[in-house]
């Protein structure tokens, strides 16, 4: 098999890549496991993920890992997937500092358990000089919500004065989403053969190229993202232009 890494372009990695990460309950149904059983098979390659993304310097990872909607699954399994996320964090921050990867999360985290807040903040705090690349978690995350919250927030400070309304422009508005400072996701991947964005980073993907592998998330590992890599940088980038232009 052709060895995937050595065909990826170096400068035509992309900063950010944004993941849908889908198909763990549906792996694990196959097996005659539990779901919760598909969700600790997908730890592994969110970790394996993580690495080879570091490994090829990509700057930025966000992986939807639970989004507002989640909340309505069955208690058990949400549960699981809060008590998944402690356990990882805790696990992996020894990992984490060893491989340059710096922690953050996007999302209403107020309104997460106790204990997961705790260690999420613990684990962004242990990880906040590691530079190699930045992994951020979207948790209890929609983007319906951070661009209701943004909005709110440029709404109090012109009622307040300090900004009049005919200056909010896309830097502005940028300002004020969870992703502030990040740059905009050039490739965003859903995986497990589903093609919807449910909700997730909607103003940031704007100009984002999307790619959907039937591949289920446990199974997505290092070569798969090579392999999501190569196909982008297979694609022309117009940004409305023609291609003579480019
Ligand atoms: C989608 O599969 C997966 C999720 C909603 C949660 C993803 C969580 C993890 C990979 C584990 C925890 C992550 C971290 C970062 C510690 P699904 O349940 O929707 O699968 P299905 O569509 O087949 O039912």
């Amino acid at each position: 098999m052709a060895d995937l890494k050595s065909l990826i372009i170096p400068d035509k990695v992309p900063q950010h890549i944004a993941i849908i990460m889908d198909g763990n309950g549906r792996w694990a149904k196959e097996k005659g496991m539990p779901r919760v059983w598909g969700h600790r098979s997908g730890v592994k390659s969110v970790r394996e993920v993580t690495e080879a993304a570091a490994e090829i310097g990509v700057r930025y990872l966000t992986l939807y890992a639970f989004s507002t909607e989640n909340w309505s699954r069955p208690p058990a399994e949400v549960t699981a997937l809060m008590g998944l996320l402690v356990e990882t964090i805790r696990g992996e921050i020894k990992d984490l500092n060893k491989n340059g990867v710096r922690l953050m999360a996007i999302g209403d985290l107020s309104a997460l358990p106790k204990a997961s807040y705790n260690t999420l903040m613990d684990g962004i705090e242990a990880t906040r000089n590691n530079s190699r690349v930045t992994l951020v978690l979207a948790l209890n995350y929609s983007a319906k919500w951070e661009i209701l919250r943004a909005t709110r927030i440029l709404a109090e400070k012109a009622q307040q004065g300090s900004l009049h309304p005919a200056n909010i422009d896309e830097q502005t508005f940028e300002s004020a989403l969870s992703t502030y400072g990040i740059p905009d996701p050039e490739l965003l991947i859903r995986t497990s053969g589903e093609t919807r964005i449910s909700n997730f980073l909607l103003w940031q993907i704007a100009y984002a190229e999307l790619y959907f592998t039937p591949v289920f998330w446990p199974d997505f590992g290092r070569e798969a993202l090579f392999e999501a890599i190569l196909n982008y940088q297979g694609r022309e980038r117009r940004f409305g232009k023609t291609s003579e232009q480019l």
